[in-house]
């Protein structure tokens, strides 16, 4: 069997006593081996034994890609509704899943596979914050982002909280569920040209801009401009998706990039302060109080003074 028809997905997505729909494959050194039918749900015992072996990832035959993202849906659902299940348990549940999502499209951004499961992920994490009012505080509270070894897994976490603050904001400032999914999928795709760029280029992420050299500066100004060369001319995405990746860096006095914007929509503005905010805590580390102060200080000018009063009262009611 040919393993390039298969895909891999996390062990961590996987829930027990939920009916899969699709076959689960084991990497044996030379082969693919049956590990659990689609008309079974995974046992807790197999489960915890994969666990304990560390093995990370089983696959899934390609074609069963949509079973697969049904199948997250519907262990979303039961978590989010299950009144049994404490908060940790339902956090790590969403950000497992969505940090899968945003790993398979920082590896493979162009694929349309890739766009689907971050529409998925846009639309499920809308629908378990809205009905886990606590959670959003709880993802940013959900693990220290010093215990991350590796800076890729950082970015997937960056991408998936500027993607939950981008679809909060929104919903506090009443905005349709068809621009909340638009903003949802763009704050997970807007560095996503970070996967595909060189060690030395990747460095640039976890440093600020005004620490940068000239040259380095030019070249991290080019990312929004490559995240969204990736998308570009592809019928399955929505233009505004493409937009909002382009202009994540935008501010309103024409000192963003990569336009040099000097009027940014809501949603620009956005998806710009989600961006920033987060990066401030998950890429550079600075705490919450200190990036909630530079809104008033340094930031003050970036964003309309309306937008920074809304998403200081949104920060403080959401409790971050
Ligand atoms: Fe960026
Ligand atoms: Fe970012």
């Amino acid at each position: 069997m040919d393993k390039n028809e298969y895909l891999p997905v996390r062990i961590s997505t996987l829930k027990e006593g939920i009916l899969l729909g699709f076959d689960l494959y084991i990497e044996l050194p030379h082969r693919l081996l049956m590990f659990v039918r689609g008309d079974f749900d995974i046992e807790t015992e197999r489960l915890s034994s994969l666990k304990s072996k560390k093995v990370r990832k089983l696959y899934i035959k390609e074609d069963d890609e949509e079973k697969y993202q049904q199948y997250i849906d519907r262990c979303l659902e039961v978590v989010a509704n299950d009144p049994d299940v404490s908060l940790g348990e339902k956090t790590k549940v969403v950000m497992g899943a969505s940090e899968a999502t945003a790993e398979r499209l920082y590896d493979n951004p162009e694929k349309k596979a890739s766009y689907q499961a971050a529409t998925n992920t846009s639309i499920n994490l809308a629908k378990v914050l809205r009905s886990n009012g606590d959670l959003l505080k709880s993802i940013f509270d959900h693990g220290d982002t010093s215990e991350f070894k590796d800076k890729d897994s950082l970015m997937h976490r960056h991408s998936v909280n500027t993607a939950t603050l981008c679809i909060s904001f929104g919903e506090f400032l009443g905005l349709s569920p068809e621009e909340i999914e638009a903003l949802g999928i763009a704050g997970l795709y807007h560095d996503v040209a970070y996967g595909k760029s060189a060690p030395d280029i990747q460095k640039l992420y976890f440093k600020s801009v005004n620490e940068m050299s000239l040259d380095e500066q030019k070249v991290y100004k080019q990312h929004p401009e490559i995240g969204r060369s990736f998308l570009n001319e592809k019928n399955f995405v929505n233009p505004l998706v493409l937009e909002l990746i382009f202009s994540h860096e935008e501010k309103n006095q024409g000192n963003g990039f990569p336009s040099g914007l000097k009027s940014l929509s809501t949603l620009q503005e956005i998806i710009s302060i989600s961006a920033y905010y987060d990066r401030s805590l998950t890429c550079l580390g600075k705490t919450r109080a200190q990036v909630f102060e530079e809104f008033s200080t340094e930031q003050l000018g970036n964003y309309q003074l309306e937008s920074i009063k809304k998403f200081k009262s949104f920060i403080k009611k959401s409790g971050l």
